[in-house]
């Protein structure tokens, strides 16, 4: 018997969790946790158990098939779908300008900057409100039946908010699947040793093919709104007459719609693609350029169309972040801590706006998995400022008689023994300080920008000095002599005299500098101002116990070890004092007893008002905190400013505490 409680409990529930999509997918505002949110599924799946009669396919309940499919069916699009005409660079974007401006009479267009999604489209029907069909792109013409997967999509809603929705309705969007659920998705394909996808866009348009919504709905698939193909108003509600007011509509449908901007002219739009691009890779989805629209609709028509894409749009592309090329060959290479890492060498190929001869394959593990062989075609990807790495091999371009790419049994270098630690997927050399990479690249460590900061001391000239046996270890950099250096390669006599100036610089440093350039594992620049904070002087430090270091803000039992050992080895020893005896000298840290922030991670993102974000970030430190540059799981408070980027965004997700400018002035007191 359906009792009214359950009526109106049933009611009442699907409202909540509709509105809660809409936080979450619509306003960016998540309002309830997760918890809360299946809570409240699992009642009205309870109640709907109970009373079958009180499903209604709208119900957030239905949004999983019962069957898989068998196939999918083909659909006519009810007004084509079309494609977009690109520009590569300024020169092509300011013709298209120059274009319109000419067709429409006009000195300044206004258009609407969008991202452009690097997903698949897809075309969403909404009849009464209800939807009732979701269909791919294909050719344009036709595509495919996807609803039973589109309806799996928490991001789509099955009904159109507000009274007065069309009466049919068709809007057109990206599904896009976020790097987060990219990243969750792999792990578990790993785990299960199913296949990798190697990008988002990959995986998303994989996801929305399975005949199984059950699948699709495990995928965490998002959707962006972007433009509507069909709008069958009623009399009463206002017209619309340009595209901006169309996508504020869209909104209120409860359809998510991604950051937009209007833009007047061409030079608006040109520097809208160049802050895009700057932020790409700070976006928790992929986009591959950006898309110009002009705004008003009246002068849309004018423009009308050629062949496939409209006259009114253009989608300016960025460089690419993923290219073809050719593995000229395998190196491997020996780093300051020893693990070998397989190095592709390839042809050279210009992609994500710099030329790139080499890519990291990481380590033994990934180079089965991927099994890249020398002479295979591979894709690379650079994104951002990250090392450039080889995604995949095109199997159907690999030539005859490649062999199976083999970890060396020794290392490279020195000859040593290898190991593999436990749990571990890194191999090392055991040689130490014996083998020449290792000692190359500590000297390089020890020299570098954020440690010692020895002017004009690079990697080559590095080099040369450990292979021609003048340096061993970094003490013997404070006993070189002008002489020496003026002998090497390409040294003249006034370089040399510049590096003994810049090494007798840097021996006067502060302790926590010191100690990150000692390179000891797992100690970066953060752990070591954590130290020198904590313990005030270095012997302090060198006869610290396991225990004393983990007490120590973000110095856990790996860390401690790692230090302990480091410490008690006679040849770390015999440089340390090497070093001081050469004039390596710093004042001690004033321990302060109260740290009342320590061991909480802070990040900082947007502009503040009061305070530069470099006085914010001392402020902070002084107090034990640590500043992050990126948010997780593990942050503690993001600092939020005006035009925050993403860094916000991503905190309310994971619940973390947000603090505004005051919030963090009245924390400091
Ligand atoms: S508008 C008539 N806007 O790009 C206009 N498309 O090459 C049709 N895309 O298949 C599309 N982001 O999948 C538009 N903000 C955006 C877009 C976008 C990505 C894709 C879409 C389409 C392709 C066109």
């Amino acid at each position: 018997m359906t009792s009214q409680e359950n009526i109106d409990r049933a009611r009442v529930l699907r409202r909540k969790i509709n509105q809660a999509n809409i936080d979450y997918y619509v306003l960016d505002e998540p309002a309830i946790p997760d918890a809360e949110y299946d809570r409240m599924m699992q009642e009205l799946i309870a109640i709907e158990d109970e009373c079958p009669e009180l499903i209604t396919k709208d119900s957030p309940t239905q949004r999983v098939g019962a069957r898989p499919l068998d196939s999918f069916s083909e659909v006519k699009h009810v007004v084509p779908m079309l494609s977009l005409s690109n520009a590569f660079d300024e020169e092509e974007m300011t013709a298209f300008d120059h274009r319109v401006r000419e067709m429409l009479e006009q000195d300044q267009i206004e258009y609407v900057g969008e991202t452009k999604f690097d997903g698949l489209a897809i075309s969403l029907l909404y009849e009464d409100g209800v939807l009732t069909r979701a269909a791919t792109r294909g050719d344009g013409v036709t595509g495919e039946d996807v609803t039973q997967n589109a309806r799996t999509i928490r991001g789509i809603p099955l009904r159109l908010q507000g009274k007065s929705t069309p009466k049919r309705f068709e809007v057109r969007g990206e599904i896009v699947m976020t790097h987060q659920a990219f990243d969750k998705l792999n792990e578990k394909q790993k785990a299960k040793e199913e296949k990798i996808f190697v990008n988002p866009r990959n995986a998303a348009a994989g996801s929305m093919r399975q005949l199984d919504s059950r699948i699709t709905a495990d995928r965490q698939l998002s959707f962006f709104a972007y433009s509507v193909g069909l709008f069958e108003k009623d009399e009463q509600s206002p017209e619309i007459t340009s595209h901006s007011e169309m996508l504020v509509r869209l909104k209120t449908f409860g359809l998510p719609v991604s950051e937009i901007m209007v833009l007047k002219g061409l030079k608006a739009c040109l520097l809208y693609y160049r802050t895009m691009n700057n932020l790409r890779n700070s976006l928790d989805y992929d986009i591959d350029g950006v898309v110009f629209k002009i705004n008003d609709f009246k002068q849309q028509e004018i423009m009308g169309f050629v062949s496939r894409a409209p006259r009114w749009a253009i989608a300016y592309k960025f460089p690419p972040e993923e290219e073809l090329t050719q593995v000229l060959d395998i190196e491997v290479q020996v780093g300051r801590t020893g693990a070998l890492t397989p190095v592709a060498r390839l042809e050279p190929v210009f992609v994500g706006g710099v030329t790139v001869t080499n890519a990291t394959l990481h380590n033994e593990d990934e180079i089965k998995r991927k099994d890249v062989r020398v002479g295979d075609t591979v894709i690379v990807r650079r994104a951002g400022d990250v090392i450039p790495e080889v995604l995949k091999v095109v199997m159907e371009k690999r030539p005859d008689n490649t062999r199976p790419f083999k970890m060396p049994a020794k290392c490279p270098i020195c000859d040593s023994d290898i190991e593999r630690e436990e749990g571990e997927t890194v191999i090392r050399c055991s040689g130490g300080l014996y083998c020449s990479a290792q000692q190359v690249q500590a000297i390089i460590h020890f020299a570098s920008r954020r440690a010692m900061d020895i002017d004009g001391l690079g990697d080559k000239l590095i080099e040369q000095l450990v292979e021609k046996g003048l340096i061993n270890n970094v003490s013997d950099l404070y006993g070189l002599q002008q002489t020496q250096l003026a002998c090497l390669e390409r040294m003249a006599e006034k370089s040399a005299s510049n590096i003994i100036s810049a090494l007798n610089n840097s021996k006067k440093t502060t302790l926590d500098r010191f100690l990150y350039a000692l390179g000891i594992r797992e100690v970066g620049d953060a752990t070591a101002r954590s130290l020198a904070n904590h313990f005030g002087n270095l012997s302090a430090i060198q006869s610290a116990t396991q225990e004393a270091l983990e007490d120590v803000a973000d110095v856990g039992p790996i860390v401690a070890k790692h230090i302990v050992t480091f410490f008690s080895q006679t040849h770390n020893q015999e440089v340390i004092n090497n070093l001081l005896t050469a004039g390596v000298h710093w004042s001690d840290v004033e321990v302060k007893a109260e740290q009342p922030l320590r061991g909480k991670i802070f990040v900082i993102t947007g502009t503040l008002k009061g305070m530069k974000r470099e006085e914010v970030k001392q402020r902070l430190l002084a107090l034990g905190a640590k500043v992050s540059g990126s948010v997780s799981k593990k942050t503690d408070y993001v600092i939020v400013g005006s035009d925050p980027g993403s860094k916000a965004e991503k905190a309310r997700k994971l619940e973390v505490e947000i603090l505004d400018e005051a919030g963090f002035l009245s924390l400091l007191e």
